[in-house]
């Protein structure tokens, strides 16, 4: 589907789960899926600005409010977080954070997975109540949330304040509710959070009061007023006030300690008598939080880690092999189709052979499938308790499935190889990969029409791509493309011309050579002539290309020269400048950091210097020039101290870097 027909039918799929969810509490998907596709209409958005909606849900928070209840406008609105799926995303958020100058702390709290609410207090008396509503205008629930008994309705002193935080309903009472409600021929509540929500939305409180809902409060509104300057700050006021706070706060001094914090929770939270979605990550002190500030929905101090929690059991029809374009066979699940957290799956990487062998995986095996966030489906492990008679153990296959010929597995290597070089499942394999997003990007040149121009032999090597637009009579007439879509190929082809030299690199699909050892090259190199009279010393000596990918890389220069040859002629070279940085104060330097900091991570300390020229080593020896020493140093500043190496703590360096 086109970008503007998609982003289309995205706004309306979202904004009809926006109903379900905030209005009704009856959601039709799960909050992975919703979270997906928010994230889908985000990129489309964000390629495609000239495509988007004025009613697109990328820009509301929550929803409309419900027409029974009254609303209450708020004074400070109520505003929704931005996701995090993986420990990778935490680190950009924090990454997004530093790279202004900020070094903050982190308070990390559970997610609670219920229904957010406001409570007002006039002279330490509570009254008003309110749902967050579409973020700007909540529902008027006072009435609902005085027969929260972990509410206070008095508070220890007589002030004028809001607080927030989240309403949910513990696990005991949901069974116990349920059970009266089967008993009863009603039908029972789909989840925690479902049955807070309703039970919160009640127009009679006596029901309310019935479902002994619980409440934990996180937030203080306009704190300045009670000389509280931060989260850990507030978290404690509240308690004192006589609100309840969830008591498995952490402050962490960096987002190492948060990630840390994320993976003692991701199990333990299930011995927990509620529901946790995820863990609330928000910037400790608040003057940095608003110097750090908002975008249009959300907060860039604070971010939603959501822990992945898709795993479902269906039966493995089969396994099947691809071959990849170095030649490398992968087995794959087909499986009897299983709705994972909203969406469909039906196949599951299988890895290699050891992957299978290790957990005993059979053909016909009930299987545990797992879909975490953006990764591909994979099999954890089988049921053996459903393992029926006579299943054979698999075998892996001796030849390769697309030219027969036999595999090899290197010794130390997991992976089976088909090293037959014309083997038409690595040509496409190559091909896509090299029109596909993270290389060339050529769009409408996909996975089905670059097999198919393989079959007409309009396609056998990646330099073919760039000569398809003297068979643009052959090209319109294929089945499903069209003048218009076959232009936009062509076109997207000859802009590819253009890309950056680590793209090029990239493209070529070199073995150990992803988009990260291509920026590395292409930051040595000036073009692809360079790169390929490089010597295996040469490339050697550059910091993060070992062995195997110095020798990949010679040996793929040497048997491709005529194709790059050819790529060059076709107007495929790009340039790269090599301006050095100014502020190369580490150049030709090699640093050693030791011992523990505190303002910034190793990683972040090491990036820092390495954009600064430097280099980065784990020990200390006559060629080091500085030592970074953090509290604790041991070993390795004494060494430096007899070597007479000049020695810094963490906070000359941070002068130094500024
Ligand atoms: S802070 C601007 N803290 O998660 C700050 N929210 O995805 C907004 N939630 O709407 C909220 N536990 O309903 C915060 N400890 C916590 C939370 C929490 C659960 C919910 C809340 C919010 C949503 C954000």
């Amino acid at each position: 589907m086109d970008p503007k027909n998609r982003i289309k039918q995205l706004v309306e799929l979202l904004i009809k789960y926006n109903i379900e969810y905030y209005e009704n509490d009856a959601p039709s998907v799960s909050d992975v899926e919703y979270d997906s596709l928010m994230r889908e209409l985000e990129s489309l958005e964000a390629l495609y600005p000239e495509y988007v909606l004025p009613n697109s849900p990328t820009k509301k928070v929550g929803s409309l409010s419900s027409t029974k209840l009254e609303k209450i406008q708020f004074a400070v609105p109520m505003l929704s977080l931005g996701n995090a799926f993986s420990h990778d995303e935490l680190r950009e958020f924090n990454a997004r954070i530093t790279k202004d100058g900020i070094f903050p702390t982190y308070v990390c709290e559970l997610k609670i997975d219920g229904i957010a609410s406001s409570a007002q207090y006039t002279n330490g008396e509570y009254f008003l109540g309110a749902t967050r509503g579409n973020g700007a205008v909540g529902e008027n629930i006072t009435e609902n949330m005085r027969v929260i008994d972990d509410l206070p309705k008095k508070l220890s002193q007589d002030v004028d304040v809001e607080v927030r935080g989240e309403v949910y309903m513990r696990k005991e009472v949901l069974e116990f509710l349920n059970s009266k409600r089967i008993e009863a021929g009603e039908e029972p509540f789909k989840n925690l959070r479902n049955a807070a929500g309703g039970s919160l939305r009640q127009l009679d409180s006596n029901v309310t009061k019935n479902r002994r809902l619980d409440i934990f409060n996180y937030t203080l509104v306009n704190p300045e007023k009670y000389n509280v300057t931060s989260q850990i700050e507030s978290l404690e006021y509240l308690q004192k006030l006589g609100f309840k706070v969830n008591p498995h706060y952490r402050h962490c001094e960096n987002i190492e300690e948060v990630i840390a914090y994320i993976e003692e929770w991701k199990d333990k939270r299930k011995e927990l008598d509620y529901d946790t979605d995820g863990v609330v990550i928000k910037v400790n002190d608040f003057a940095m939080q608003k110097e750090i500030g908002y975008t249009v929905k959300s907060p860039k101090w604070a971010i939603a880690y959501k822990f992945p929690a898709m795993e479902v059991e269906t039966e493995l029809l089969d396994i099947v092999f691809t071959v990849g374009r170095t030649g490398n066979i992968t087995p794959n699940a087909v499986l009897s189709p299983v709705q994972i957290a909203g969406s469909t799956v039906q196949r599951a990487t299988l890895n290699n052979e050891d992957f299978i062998t290790e957990r005993d995986i059979r053909i016909g095996d009930y299987v545990v499938v797992r879909k975490a966030g953006e990764i591909i489906p994979e099999i954890i492990k089988v049921n053996f308790e459903r393992r029926k008679q006579d299943l054979k153990p698999f075998v892996m296959i001796d030849d390769c499935p697309k030219c027969h010929q036999p595999l090899v597995r290197n010794k130390n290597e997991a992976v089976h190889y088909c090293q037959n070089e014309k083997c038409p499942g690595r040509i496409v394999a190559s091909l896509i990969y090299f029109a596909s997003r993270p290389a060339m990007n050529i769009e409408g040149l996909g996975e089905k029409i670059v097999e198919e121009l393989f079959e007409l032999n309009m396609l056998g090597k990646i330099t073919d791509i760039y000569r398809l637009k003297d068979h643009k009579e052959t090209l319109v007439k294929l089945e499903g493309y069209g003048d218009k879509s076959v232009e936009a190929m062509l076109d997207a082809i000859e802009a590819s011309k253009q890309n950056s030299l680590d793209r090029v690199i990239t493209s070529l699909g070199i073995r150990f050579v992803g988009s990260k050892v291509s920026k590395i090259l292409a930051r040595k190199f000036t073009n692809l002539t360079e790169l390929s009279n490089a010597t295996y010393d040469e490339l050697k000596a550059i910091k993060d290309i070992g062995d195997a990918t110095a020798m990949s890389i010679v040996e793929y220069f040497g048997a491709n020269q005529n194709l790059i040859n050819e790529l060059i002629e076709l107007g495929i070279n790009p340039e790269e400048k090599k301006e050095e940085d100014a502020n190369q104060i580490f150049a030709g330097q090699t640093i050693v950091l030791t011992g523990k900091l505190s303002i910034y991570t190793r990683e972040e300390a090491t990036n820092i210097i390495e954009r600064l020229g430097g280099n980065v080593a784990g020990s200390v020896s006559k060629k080091t020039s500085m030592v970074v020493a953090g509290e604790d140093a041991g070993s390795k500043k004494a060494k430096a101290l007899a070597l007479g190496i000049k020695i810094i703590n963490e906070d000359e360096f941070k002068d130094l870097i500024n």
